[in-house]
């Protein structure tokens, strides 16, 4: 009887143990841009919508119209980009990494570091 308890008791733990054994995420780098490096529109950030967002932010889409050859004019107004706060442009704060809205598809923090440098420094067509 005694034996048995104790065979539970080991089963239970095993398996115990072994539930606790899950994959870990490993967290995506944030990189720290340096602010005397221009955060490039056509290298780094054009090519975020292009993978991220351009499948349904395009010509016949959802707007802002996201797509490579629009990106640019699409975004360049008040309503997506705010120079006074950056943090609050609509085209970041609204696919955020942790944002509640947009659940489509969201901004990797990487990506979003790239983009809100790229708004402070002056969202510039460069
Ligand atoms: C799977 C389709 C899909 C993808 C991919 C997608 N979006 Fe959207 N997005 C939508 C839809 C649908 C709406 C409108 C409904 C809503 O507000 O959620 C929207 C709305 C928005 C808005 C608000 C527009 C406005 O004028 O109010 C912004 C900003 C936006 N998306 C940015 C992005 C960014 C940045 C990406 C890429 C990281 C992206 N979206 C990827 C479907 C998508």
């Amino acid at each position: 009887m005694k034996k048995n308890k104790i065979l539970l008791l080991i089963a239970f733990l095993g398996l115990t143990i072994a539930s606790c054994d899950y994959a870990f995420v490993v967290p995506e780098e944030v990189p720290d841009i340096p602010s005397t490096e221009d955060v490039s529109f056509a290298t780094q950030v054009l090519p975020i919508f292009t993978a991220q967002c351009a499948s349904c932010h395009k010509p016949g889409g959802k707007a802002p119209d996201l797509t490579a050859e629009n990106a640019y004019q699409s975004i360049n107004t008040t309503k997506y980009i705010n120079q006074d706060n950056p943090e609050s442009s609509l085209i970041y704060s609204y696919a955020a990494p942790d944002a509640s809205t947009h659940s489509w598809k969201h901004l990797s923090a990487a990506q979003a570091q790239y983009l809100l440098v790229w708004i402070e420094q002056g969202a510039k067509n460069n």
